[in-house]
């Protein structure tokens, strides 16, 4: 049985698959496409807020067949003290998954060796696997048109450039993934947010080893960029660091004159919420190359695609 803790949880050929399997979805929406979780309940358990992952997948379950059951952490004993091992003990004896939000990385790891059913991480402050899957099929739909339809094999050899808080989940999520999908990334973030030994260590873990540059120069980092990437300067959870993120982070901000320096096909992504004005501008938000939009709406394909293989790989 399969969880989705991390990008790496699904080999390349699984990428390839669900890939191919969100976009027969997307282009079936609105006819019964899939039954792939008829019968089951998926838990959500919720410790931050959400909109686009808790909307997407509801709406996504609901569309395989299944039933979402959304519990805020702070509305089931696991808010009181009952221990993450028996909540995904007694929950395993309720429902088909686990889609979790929370803080520790830890826990979803945690919730994935105690309980019997698959468990999908639906952000931690480590990684946000389901964010950068989108993130990879939005470019690739664009992208793979010229090679085939091949949507994995469109990605290789690709540049992104990440700005900003480089050591947050979304950055660090990318940096896993990048590798995962055979592209480059290039980190530019102050000093002080550089990624940690931990990450770099994780990171040869799971079989990168050096599988990033870091510069402090945002210019350098967005040349030959295929995709210029950011995400708010201030994550859940980082709310008393505001000030001083603000302030070191105001290099880093994605203007149209350091878009401009990308690649002059390249896209803008961000996983949103946006912060206008900030990490971004109002003006390259709404520029035709930002996908903003289009990220958010492939989050409900591709995690129904994913959620199908975790049920497939759960029934064996
Ligand atoms: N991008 C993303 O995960 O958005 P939410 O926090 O709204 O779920
Ligand atoms: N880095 C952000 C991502 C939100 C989707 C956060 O953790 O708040």
């Amino acid at each position: 049985m399969k969880h989705f803790l991390k990008e790496t949880d699904f080999t390349l050929p699984e990428v390839a698959e669900v890939m191919s399997l969100a976009r027969e979805l997307k282009a079936a929406r609105g006819r019964q496409a899939s039954a792939a979780l008829a019968g089951q309940t998926w838990a959500m358990i919720f410790s931050k807020s959400s909109t686009r992952t808790r909307v997407s997948f509801e709406v996504g379950i609901h569309e395989l067949g299944g039933n979402p059951l959304f519990l805020n952490r702070n509305d089931i004993q696991l808010g009181r003290g009952e221990s993450i091992e028996d909540t995904a003990r007694v929950l395993s004896r309720f429902v088909h998954g686990l889609i979790v939000r929370t803080f520790d990385h830890s826990d979803v790891e945690r919730l994935a060796a105690n309980g019997t059913v698959p468990v999908v991480n639906a952000l931690t402050d480590f990684l946000h696997p389901c964010q950068i899957y989108t993130d990879a099929f939005t470019v690739a739909e664009r992208w793979s048109t010229a090679c085939g339809g091949d949507l994995l094999g469109s990605l290789r050899g690709r540049k992104i450039a990440f700005l900003g808080d480089t050591s947050c989940n979304m950055a660090y999520s990318w940096a896993l993934g990048a590798n995962l999908f055979g592209m480059k990334i290039a980190l530019s973030g102050p000093e002080s947010f550089r990624p940690s030994k931990d990450f770099e260590a994780f990171l040869a873990r799971e079989g990168f080893p050096g599988g990033f540059t870091f510069t402090t120069d945002p210019r350098e980092a967005v040349r030959d960029a295929d995709v210029v990437y950011t995400d708010v300067w201030v994550s859940m959870g980082k709310e008393e660091e505001t000030k001083e993120r603000l302030r070191t982070m105001a290099p880093y901000q994605v203007t149209a004159s350091l878009f401009a320096a990308a690649k002059p096909d390249a896209y803008f992504l961000h996983c949103l919420p946006a912060h206008a004005g900030e990490e971004v501008t109002e003006e390259v938000l709404a520029n035709p190359r930002s996908v903003i939009f289009d990220q958010a709406e492939n989050r409900l394909h591709v995690q129904k695609a994913i959620l199908t293989m975790l049920a497939r790989s759960a029934r064996r």
